[in-house]
């Protein structure tokens, strides 16, 4: 069905500018998960085990997609094996002013410098209630994307992921640090080894306090513009801190592959161009931390072969946001048989 149907819903999408689509899509997503059929998608047949949870596929969500956990129940239905929410800072926050999206279809790719709007953790943790006592992922796994206030200043972040983890805690599946978003100034200074070690301390020590004995898996999303140095640097501190796992990669601040006025638009660059570079950070990552570490490969897939290229590369699972966006739903039932 979304093979024939995708490509027409896709020709007047995008016909609108990209944040109205974006608002639109998410409406839908909703509207089909309050649907009484939904949720009965199979989901492939290859579950995996990984952080002491069983995913039903392999594909999952990106985060930042839906932001506020609106639509999750919709986008559980399209087959996704988990879906990840978020990023939500724990003060609401508007993002940086529109526009902030923008598409450049000769090359699948996407820039944003959306900023981290967000409802906040107040409106996420009613939603993430409600998706509980509704039950209606099935086996789809939730993981909720946390970041910082625009406002927080980078020496005080750990009190925000400390919030916002205590506060998504008894919903989330899993839960993961945003470290990496090129659009909150200072943000990716948190992946240098002295900030990191003292961010994942007091998270870690925040989920001692709210696990009351269940230990829910904490991974972290790095960037995919990290130079060996740095990436022996977070491999030594999640090593030691026994952080769960690592989601690789978000969007890269360079501007491979696209045409040359991309330069001067600020903003995270996302789609087939940074694959190339979410598969270096994958491998680089992988040699570093052994098979032992569980590795979520995610920046550029939009086609099996992107995804076996990243499962080669060292991934366990992958996600997938702007190939989502071009390709439709069909592209997660074609990962999901990889
Ligand atoms: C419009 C947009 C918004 C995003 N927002 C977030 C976010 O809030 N948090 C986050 O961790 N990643 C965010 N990302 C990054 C994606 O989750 C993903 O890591 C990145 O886009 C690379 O994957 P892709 O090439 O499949 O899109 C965003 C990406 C896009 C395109």
């Amino acid at each position: 069905m979304w093979s024939k149907l995708y490509p027409l819903l896709r020709q007047s999408l995008f016909c609108l500018p990209a944040e109205t689509s974006h608002h639109l899509a998410i409406d839908a997503f909703a509207a089909l998960g309050a649907l009484p059929f939904n949720g009965g998608v199979s989901k492939g047949a290859r579950a995996v085990q990984l952080m002491g949870l069983t995913f039903p596929n392999r594909v999952g969500l990106a985060a930042g997609l839906d932001k506020d956990a609106r639509a999750a129940e919709g986008l559980a239905a399209l087959g996704f094996g988990h879906v990840e929410v978020g990023t939500v800072t724990p003060l609401p926050q508007p993002g940086n002013p529109q526009p902030r999206l923008f598409r450049i279809p000769p090359a699948g790719a996407m820039v944003n410098r959306m900023g981290f709007n967000s409802e906040g953790l107040s409106a996420m943790v009613r939603r993430l209630e409600g998706i509980r006592s509704r039950n209606r992922l099935r086996d789809t796994l939730l993981g909720v994307n946390l970041g910082k206030n625009k406002d927080t200043p980078v020496q005080e972040a750990h009190r925000d992921y400390v919030r916002g983890l205590e506060a998504v805690y008894p919903y989330a599946d899993y839960v993961t640090l945003n470290l990496s978003s090129p659009n909150t100034p200072g943000l990716r200074t948190l992946q240098s080894p002295e900030a990191l070690r003292e961010l994942l301390t007091a998270v870690l020590d925040a989920r001692e306090r709210v696990g009351r004995g269940r230990t829910k898996p904490v991974v972290v999303k790095i960037a995919p513009d990290l130079v060996a140095e740095d990436l022996d640097a977070i491999a030594a501190v999640v090593s030691t801190l026994r952080i769960d796992g690592i989601i690789a990669t978000n969007t890269t601040i360079t501007r491979p592959g696209v045409d040359e006025c991309w330069q001067q638009e600020a903003g995270g660059l996302s789609g087939p161009p940074l694959l190339p570079l979410s598969l270096a950070t994958v491998r680089g990552i992988r040699e570093r931390l052994g098979p032992s570490v569980p590795i979520i490969g995610v920046g550029g897939i939009s086609s099996s072969d992107d995804a076996r290229a990243m499962f080669a590369a060292g991934a366990d699972l992958v996600q997938v946001y702007t190939g989502f966006i071009y390709r439709g739903p069909i592209l997660v039932h074609e990962l999901a048989r990889v």
